[in-house]
């Protein structure tokens, strides 16, 4: 598994090598290559396939907000079969242009409302449901979290990876956004506890969690979440 992980980023970062002057990759949420917090950016990726590869070893997996889609192009590679979206058309250009020329065919995107697609999926369509940094991007996360619930068959996995907002990397990262990254204004990044309650209140149960930041701090305080859950009965 190490091995087609490792495989797998040579190959994207090949393609980020290969554009990394066009505007739509360099401007493209996702290609982390050259951002200032790129071990984070892998670590968390490197979580999230772990988490995806423990419970199955090839999953039916929605992406949602999945940006350029670096990471459903990365499951692909790992073996699973994959509808990404996202909200930004040239978002889903660019995933486009990567997947045709990593020449996947596991791996589909769509321009849409994740809210709204994921709502229309047939009930227990999806093995997984990954929101990769997309929560804090959707004001109707409530309506994102329960869609998830009704779309994910009975023994799916929901995975979460979010920026918590009682991270005091967080609180730094945040003074300085503009500078290091490309947010937004109306982002609203959910503390760990609100996270927790989030998960209960839509039919989730958290399984397991890793933290990850540039400094050793209790889980809670911690920057990067990944959380895996299960549906409660
Ligand atoms: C920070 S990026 C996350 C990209 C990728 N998942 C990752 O973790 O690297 C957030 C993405 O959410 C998308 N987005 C925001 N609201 C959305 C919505 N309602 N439906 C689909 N995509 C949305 C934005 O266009 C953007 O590409």
């Amino acid at each position: 598994m190490a091995d087609k992980f490792d495989r797998g980023l040579e190959r994207l970062k090949s393609f980020y090598q290969a554009h990394q002057s066009d505007p739509r990759l360099v401007e493209s949420y996702g290609y982390f290559f050259a951002h200032p917090f790129t071990p984070i950016n892998l670590k968390r990726l490197r979580a999230i396939i772990d988490f995806s590869a423990s419970h199955k070893s090839s999953p039916r997996l929605f992406d949602a907000c999945c940006g350029g889609g670096l990471i459903s192009l990365m499951l692909s590679m790992m073996g699973a079969s994959v509808v990404g979206v996202d909200a930004n058309e040239d978002e889903i250009a660019v995933a486009q242009m990567a997947r045709n020329e990593l020449g996947l065919t596991s791996v589909e995107f769509q321009c849409g409302d994740a809210v709204k697609v994921i709502g229309a999926a047939p009930p227990q369509s999806f093995d997984q449901v990954l929101f990769a940094y997309a929560i804090h991007h959707v004001p109707q996360y409530h309506d994102l979290m329960a869609n998830a619930f009704n779309a994910l068959k009975d023994d799916g996995r929901l995975i979460v990876n979010e920026e918590n907002r009682s991270s005091p990397v967080f609180r730094l990262k945040h003074v300085l956004r503009g500078v290091i990254q490309r947010d937004t204004d109306d982002e609203h990044q959910l503390s760990f506890s609100e996270l927790t309650l989030l998960h209960q209140q839509t039919g989730f149960r958290i399984e397991s969690a890793v933290g990850i930041d540039v400094v050793p701090l209790p889980m809670r305080y911690q920057w990067c979440l990944v959380m895996e859950s299960c549906k409660t009965p």
